[in-house]
């Protein structure tokens, strides 16, 4: 009997739906689950394509049935599970095998297990997945990190069940070591960005303005059709028109306003902070989160403060204009917080990061799709020096029509009472990224006077004190 291709182990939503993906493809591939009733039922339920697949009772069958070198799949919950299930690989895997991590790993446990394996074990490969269940099934965007070798012997099969953007794969090969997990963390930290902002501005259209849902949902649909275009504001119209069948009332009105999250949001968050790079809109969409689920503290602090009621009335159409465009700045500068992020880390890790890439392979596939990455990448290829989205020509034009509704929107919730923490968190950045004289030399007077820091002057080199307490 011909041999598998590939191997995958993890039959949960997004394994099964990526063994499907590469069985379609034409590839033969061995699967194995922990629990053997479930590998069967998925080799029941792939119709026409089971002829492709290999249920797998051991893991020893599973190394068995695939063709040497063997490269294998891990889909299963970041964390222990996957140090768990390396070390029972391990010993049944030859050198030259290939061990993909495909979940949502820390790219630093991505890092360490590579190096555990590398003097004696399989090669290892991270690679961040995006795009959902659909996305695994019929598409994702793929981005590798780990030898380039070894992601060479693998890319025929990610480069047929990637998703396309015209034409063109969305996978690459991102750099060495924990590249490509990085990269998935960064996206998934933009991902709450761009999240958030989007739920801002449906806070401002509900408790500002009074709109009901489903008179909400056509703004974010004509949106989708302009500069906004994109996956998750065309999900947020399907969401916000959506009825929920046992009460009839919008189901996002049933819905309780209690966010969750698994972990790569706070991890970018965390990775910015630890190389020095700011990443406030994605690190106050991380905190709006943590705050929505201190619900029964927000429910005694509104007892104790209360809040307006809506008062705007219906939005005009220029006022509709507005909100899209502070919508688009707020975007600009979280996506350049996350580029930048992943800028430094690629010179502190020596990844060679290629930014142009990144933004390519997430023009399909992936939870933040849009055209508007599609623009990111140019701006990239066209100034392949520039780490900063905000200072590439297309996008210094962008932010310069785009700030003033950005502050707009910014100035009147904040009046009105209404949150807008990541909205603001992106104009404070690009208002004091513009300023070339900050206020920090107050900061380094303050530093100096309590603790003898020293300072740079304006007027010549090297450190200096004040006076602060007589000479
Ligand atoms: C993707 C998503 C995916 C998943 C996140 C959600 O790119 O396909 O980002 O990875 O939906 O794990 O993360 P939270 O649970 O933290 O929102």
């Amino acid at each position: 009997m011909k041999k598998a291709d590939i191997g995958l182990i993890g039959l949960g939503t997004m394994g099964a739906n990526l063994a499907l993906n590469i069985a379609e493809k034409g590839f033969r591939i061995a699967v194995f689950n922990r629990t053997t009733a479930r590998t069967h039922e998925f080799a029941e339920e792939a119709g026409p394509l089971a002829d492709n697949i290999m249920p797998c009772e051991s893991l020893e069958a599973l190394v068995g049935a695939i063709e040497p070198p063997r490269p294998i799949i891990l889909m299963v919950p970041a964390g222990s599970a996957v140090d768990e299930q390396i070390t029972a690989l391990d010993p049944l895997l030859a050198r030259d095998d290939i061990i993909i991590d495909a979940g949502n790993a820390n790219f630093r446990d991505t890092r360490r297990r590579m190096a555990a394996l590398a003097t004696t074990g399989p090669h290892f490969i991270g690679m961040g997945v995006s795009g959902g269940e659909e996305g695994a099934r019929h598409g994702p965007s793929i981005m590798v990190g780990g030898p380039e070798d070894s992601y060479r012997r693998i890319e025929k099969v990610l480069d047929a069940i990637a998703a396309r953007y015209q034409g063109q794969a969305c996978q690459a090969w991102l750099g060495p070591d924990g590249a490509g997990h990085f990269v998935k963390t960064i996206h998934n930290g933009i991902e709450y960005a761009d999240m958030q902002m989007i739920a801002e501005i449906y806070g401002i259209l509900r408790d500002g303005h009074g709109l009901a849902a489903r008179e909400i949902s056509p703004i974010f649909a004509r949106w989708n059709e302009g500069r906004l275009n994109s996956y998750l504001i065309e999900i947020t119209a399907r969401v916000l028109e959506a009825v929920d069948p046992e009460t009839g009332n919008p189901i996002v009105d049933m819905i309780l306003d209690r966010a969750g999250q698994k972990g790569t949001g706070r991890w970018s968050a965390i990775e910015a902070q630890s190389l020095g790079i700011p990443a406030t809109a994605i690190e106050a969409a991380v905190a709006a989160r943590s705050l929505s689920a201190m619900k029964n503290e927000r429910e005694a602090a509104q007892k104790r403060f209360g809040v307006p009621a809506p008062s705007a009335g219906a939005p005009s159409e220029e006022k509709l204009a507005s909100l899209e465009a502070a919508l688009f700045a707020g975007k600009i500068v979280a996506y350049a917080q996350g580029f930048s992020v992943m800028a430094t880390a690629s010179r502190e890790f020596g990844w060679n990061l290629p930014l142009g890439t990144v933004a390519r392979i997430w023009r399909a596939g992936c939870i933040i799709r849009s055209q508007f990455l599609g623009e990111i990448a140019e701006a990239f290829d066209g100034a392949p020096e520039t780490e900063n989205l905000l200072a590439t020509p297309a996008f210094s034009a962008f932010i310069e029509e785009a700030h003033p509704h950005l502050r707009q929107v910014v100035a009147q919730s904040a009046e009105s009472e209404l949150p807008v923490p990541s909205l603001s968190a992106a104009l404070a950045h690009f208002d004091t990224f513009r300023r070339a004289r900050g206020t920090a030399n107050l900061i380094q007077a303050q530093r100096d006077f309590f603790g003898a820091h020293g300072f740079e002057r304006v007027d010549r080199d090297g450190s200096h004190h004040g006076a602060w307490h007589g000479s």
